[in-house]
């Protein structure tokens, strides 16, 4: 299997070790990165804040977007990346899906048409409880490009912790598709905490279906995980 499995216990040596991959792919050449938010790349985010990457040379392409969420929001993942990395590494480019346009869906295929002109030389991924990359939730076909997604309960439910109730939670998301992500070079995934472990196990050791999104990576040549979940047989 093509799947490199690091697993690190202590996880301020397993961000480090996400924060070297990083480097190296820079140092390697890597100008075009496809990123994540979520509370797992917290860490990475703030290493990488404090390291000497300089991504002044690079263009970036955000995984997602909540639609109807301000811009100015807090927890748009707008927000969520220029308070975490951008001020501090900008990036020549910068690109997300933009959840406030008025025709989200004509939107969905400007973010995937501009993903079709920029080749990811690497993709961070973190992943959902259910199984979920980006925000593809379960069932969404692999063949799925960039598109608009209604969010479902178990997803607006882990997320929450982000906002003052589930019922600031926005609805609908744009994402890039499961054949956006996987058309990336290489894709290091990141999944730190107990309750990743059904998502991880499938990835890791189950059957490739739709209904697990994750599992999709199985097929992808280049991919690398780090957690500290103890795993049988790895
Ligand atoms: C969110 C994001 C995903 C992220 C996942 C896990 O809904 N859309 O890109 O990987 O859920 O989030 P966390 O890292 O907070 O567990």
């Amino acid at each position: 299997m093509a799947i490199k499995v690091e697993v690190i216990e202590d996880l301020s040596t397993l961000y480090r070790r996400a924060t070297r991959i990083i480097a190296e792919q820079l140092a390697d050449g890597a100008k075009t990165f496809g990123l994540a938010t979520g509370g797992t790349m917290l860490p990475l985010y703030e290493n990488l804040r404090s390291s000497n990457c300089d991504f002044s040379q690079c263009t970036s392409f955000n995984l997602d977007e909540y639609v109807g969420l301000e811009k100015e929001h807090p927890e748009s993942y707008l927000s969520f990346m220029n308070n975490r990395l951008f001020h501090a590494k900008p990036f020549k480019q910068s690109y997300l899906p933009d959840g406030e346009a008025e025709d989200v869906q004509a939107e969905a295929k400007r973010y995937e048409a501009l993903l079709q002109k920029n080749t990811l030389d690497f993709q961070l991924l973190g992943v959902g409880e259910n199984g979920h990359i980006g925000f593809n939730e379960p069932g969404t076909p692999f063949s799925s490009e960039t598109h608009v997604v209604m969010l479902t309960e178990s997803t607006r439910r882990a997320n929450a912790r982000f906002f003052n109730s589930i019922h600031e939670v926005p609805k609908l998301a744009i994402t890039m598709g499961i054949s956006t992500i996987m058309r990336a070079q290489c894709i290091l995934l990141i999944a730190v905490g107990e309750k990743k472990r059904a998502a991880l196990e499938a990835l890791i050791s189950g059957e490739i279906s739709e209904q697990i999104p994750v599992t999709c990576l199985q097929k992808h040549p280049n991919v690398k995980v780090l957690t500290d979940i103890q795993l049988k047989g790895v």
